[in-house]
């Protein structure tokens, strides 16, 4: 008999159809499987006798053909096993030929339990898109899938349950509609409250962050560079559904997603050490899977010791950074992946940390300190609007009584700045200050009379590069959403460029 049933393969972050077709003839007793590659071809079949085994069932005496369909599609992972498995025993008339439009994906286990696979929101999203009423996946993954609404989800732990579903007991019931409860975890655990003084470093947090502008912090050890940046995401805007969405499927892409954690509802914050590969920070391997730029997606990038990293290492964020997606190449196909994330880095300034530190006397040469700025590029310095300088906390800020501002206050001046950039941009392809292309600036960074002249003087005062005038200016547009001013006024324009310290540090 022929039976026919449905599948999803991804690549990357896309997902695309698959169908599965048996057949069993009569002859020699023979397992044939096309359209997958050789050796996932064997493990799969092993898996699927094992899987018909667990309930009983031996295969037939004849030959068995089954084939994945459209055959010049590079088809990889384990996902298609469930599916094998049910065309196969339709094709031996055990569960009903008929079935209404289903998918089924997972990967096949010892004694016939169903394993979680990678990508079940973004299959869950094309099974719904193509009209499939019904998707069937691992249990662990059911949350996951369960978020996409007009698609019924069922969890499967083993075959036999789904075996007594399909043939009309109803065992399964479907996974009930997923939302994630507001946020939790990170915000509880990190608050600006724990940050005592510091005014200047934490209202450039929130001019950052208010405009999405990537930020470099730069202090003396100890200062609380990894404090400030590690709270970043507790004063970003809320993630809406459809951020919630994109960063989660790239985490379940990633296999990051697990029963407990079945979302991705915090923005992320990913921190990769220094040594971290080419691959791991971009993406890579055979099957290209996302690295920590795509898992921060919607999120925070912090580089700690800016100046560890290879200079190889950061030229492969620069290309991403502009266009916040990135495409990684494998002969089997290209897979893209987004990345549009803040970068927040920190640095000491100096090789012994107390270069214009009033503590202590920095012991460095001038050369040794212009060797270590120099490690970062100019390109890659170039990708901050914004440099912080933290200078370290005096003890009477310390041991203030008065406690300080909690990230949900400043969360909330935040959220009001955004909602006016959203209004100004909607519909131009971008949402944020820090997005204003170049040629979009003197329409959206309008600025009075008085900040015109005052921009003026501090350009010609500053040595500024007509590059770091733009970042002053978009930076001073935040700052004016900030303050709920139409045109960027003087006050806008200061508070800009007080966050330019890095270029009057060490560049004049
Ligand atoms: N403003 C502050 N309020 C309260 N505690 C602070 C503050 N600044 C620093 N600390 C304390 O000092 C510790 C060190 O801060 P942190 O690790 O953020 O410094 P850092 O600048 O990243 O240092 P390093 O250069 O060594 O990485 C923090 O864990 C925190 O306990
Ligand atoms: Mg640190
Ligand atoms: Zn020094």
């Amino acid at each position: 008999m022929f039976a026919i049933t449905n599948s999803v393969g991804m690549f990357g972050m896309n997902a695309f159809p698959v169908t599965v077709e048996a057949e069993v003839f009569k002859g020699h007793p023979q397992f044939d499987l096309s359209g997958l590659p050789d050796t996932g071809i064997k493990e799969s079949r092993d898996r699927v006798r094992s899987a018909a085994s667990s309930v009983g069932i031996q295969f037939p005496k004849g030959r068995i053909l089954i084939n994945l369909a459209p055959a010049d599609v590079k088809k990889t992972g384990s996902s298609f096993d469930l599916a094998i498995f049910v065309a196969l025993m339709q094709a031996m008339d055990i569960l009903p030929l008929r079935m209404p439009e289903r998918v089924f994906v997972g990967e096949l286990g010892l004694h016939g339990t169903i394993r979680g696979v990678r990508g079940v929101m973004s299959m869950a999203m094309l099974a719904r898109k193509n009209g499939c009423q019904e998707i069937y996946v691992p249990k662990e993954n059911a949350r996951e899938a369960a978020f996409i609404d007009g698609i019924k989800t069922y969890g499967v732990g083993t075959v036999e349950e789904l075996m007594f579903h399909l043939v009309g007991e109803e065992t399964l019931t479907p996974e009930p509609h997923y939302e994630p409860e507001g946020s939790r975890t990170l915000s509880e655990m990190l608050d600006f409250c724990d940050v005592r003084g510091q005014f200047k470093a934490r209202s450039g947090m929130e001019l950052a962050a208010a405009g999405g502008h990537n930020i470099l912090l730069i202090g003396t050890p100890g200062s609380g560079k990894s404090m400030l940046a590690n709270r970043l995401p507790t004063i970003l805007p809320k993630m809406t559904k459809e951020e919630i969405l994109e960063t989660s499927n790239v985490y379940s892409v990633a296999g990051l997603l697990t029963a407990e954690r079945p979302l991705v509802t915090e923005r992320p914050f990913r921190s990769p050490h220094h040594t971290i590969s080419a691959a791991g920070l971009a993406g890579g391997g055979s099957i290209p899977t996302p690295g920590e730029i795509s898992l921060a997606h919607n999120g925070v990038l912090f580089l700690d010791e800016l100046a560890e990293f290879s200079r190889s290492t950061l030229e492969i964020l620069r290309q991403p950074l502009e266009a916040r997606k990135v495409t990684i190449s494998r002969v089997s196909g290209t897979a893209e992946y987004p990345c549009s994330f803040m970068l927040a880095a920190a640095m000491n300034p100096c090789p012994c940390g107390y270069y214009g530190s009033p503590l202590k006397k920095c012991t460095c040469t001038q050369k040794q300190i212009h060797n270590y700025i120099s490690r970062i590029s100019g390109p890659m310095l170039d990708r901050f609007d914004m440099h912080i300088d933290i200078d370290p906390l005096p003890y009477e800020e310390l041991s203030a009584k008065e406690k300080p501002e909690s990230s949900a206050v400043i969360r909330e001046r935040v959220e009001s700045a955004r909602n006016r950039q959203e209004k100004r941009y909607a519909g131009l392809g971008f949402y944020n200050n820090a997005m204003i292309p170049d040629g979009l600036l003197d329409e959206f960074c309008q600025m009075d009379d008085d900040a015109e002249r005052m921009f003026g003087k501090m350009y010609q005062y500053y040595h500024m590069s007509a590059r770091t005038g733009m970042r002053v200016r978009k930076v001073a547009r935040s700052a004016a959403d900030l303050h709920g001013n139409e045109k960027i006024s003087c006050e806008d324009i200061s508070m800009a460029v007080q966050f330019r310290g890095f270029d009057s540090k060490y560049l004049r």
